[in-house]
């Protein structure tokens, strides 16, 4: 079986490596194995190779956020799932052509046809969807402001937010991006720029959003918070610009503005199966209603792993990079 590992930290595609190891063996009680089909190449999965993520393996390491697969054998005690049904991993490692986990790990997904969309239901939907949902009570016809708005997780932002009824502000850093955000449902896309606040209120015709949803940090967070309503609230969740979150005290002192964070993996784990089970059956329902979609720019074979994670590492991308463990093709 081939597995992705990797043996230092380092440039993700200096280190990682598509290696054989020993085939997984018969699921035990409460187990099942899943032929994995797809996973996405994330940003946090190449912060981990580089050492930089919130959690720091042991070497050599598996890796993996994420990936769709189906149903290849059950152990005793399993109920609810058969062979060759599709489900998605909550486990971690899953850059393999198969995993064996405990059955409480996977979600089954149905009547969602579109295998590349499902493997990458897991992270960025639903962290667009909770950062949607948990922060601030918006009704249809409210505006939220985001940076970073062709991203796996800001595409997956308009979609949602459009099937609301709310309107998004979208931020980007280069003018090219404005014509496929539309399409996808943006109600204004705007190139990011010191005067940046004056533009937004001139394309909302005034309205001030409460929330801002940012993944670059820097100073970009103050841009943010210059277009907020009084007691807006900023939402951090990446730091794609390597800079700490910077906020001016008239934000926090004069205007009440906050400036909080999100996590998926903490939010998931304050959440029973229930909760998390429903959050994907709602996400899933919008594949299915084509009300969520993610733009793909590749997919690759699992030996060719290198050069997915340097393809997905590179700026200016149209969408994600995918890996196919067990098939041979790449677009
Ligand atoms: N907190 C959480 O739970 C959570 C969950 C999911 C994702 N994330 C984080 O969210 C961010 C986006 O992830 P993703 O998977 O959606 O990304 P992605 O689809 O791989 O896209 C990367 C995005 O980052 C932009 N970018 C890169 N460097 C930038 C910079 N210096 N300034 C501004 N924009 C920059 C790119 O813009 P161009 O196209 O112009 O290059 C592109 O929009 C990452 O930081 C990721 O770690 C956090």
């Amino acid at each position: 079986m081939k597995q992705v590992q990797f043996h230092a930290f380092g440039t993700p595609e200096d280190v990682v490596e598509c290696v054989e190891v020993d085939d997984l063996g018969p699921p035990s009680k409460g187990e099942v194995v899943v032929t994995i089909d797809a996973f996405p190449i994330n940003p946090a999965d190449l912060l981990t190779i580089s050492g930089g993520y919130a959690v720091k393996p042991d070497l050599p390491a598996t890796l993996g956020a994420e990936a769709t697969g189906r149903i290849h054998a059950i152990g005793a005690e399993v109920d609810g799932v058969d062979i060759g049904d599709r489900v998605i991993m909550l486990a971690r490692n899953n850059w393999s052509q198969q995993r064996r986990v405990a059955a409480s790990e996977i979600i089954k997904v149905t009547g969602a046809p579109d295998v590349l969309q499902v493997a990458m239901l897991k992270v960025n939907p639903a962290t667009a969807w909770m950062m949607l949902k948990n922060f601030v009570e918006l009704r249809s016809g409210d505006w939220l402001i985001q940076d970073a708005a062709n991203s796996g997780v800001g595409s997956a932002l308009i979609s949602l937010a459009k099937a609301e009824g709310i309107r998004t502000v979208n931020v980007v850093r280069r003018p090219e991006l404005i014509p496929e955000l539309e399409a996808l449902g943006a109600d204004v896309v705007l190139v990011d720029g010191e005067d940046l606040a004056k533009r937004v209120l001139a394309a909302t015709q005034n309205v001030r959003p409460s929330l801002a949803i940012d993944a670059v940090g820097g100073s970009q967070v103050m841009r943010l918070a210059d277009c907020l309503a009084d007691e807006g609230i900023v939402v951090n969740y990446g730091l794609l610009s390597g800079e700490p979150c910077q906020i001016r005290a008239d934000h926090t002192i004069f205007k009440g503005i906050t400036l909080t964070g999100f996590w998926l993996q903490k939010a998931l784990n304050s959440m029973d199966r229930s909760a998390i089970e429903q959050l994907y059956q709602t996400l899933s329902d919008r594949l299915v209603s084509k009300q969520l979609s993610v733009g793909i720019e590749a997919t690759y074979p699992i030996e060719r792993i290198r050069e997915a994670v340097g393809h997905a590492g590179r700026s200016h991308r149209h969408g994600k990079v995918l890996v196919l463990p067990n098939s041979n093709e790449g677009i």
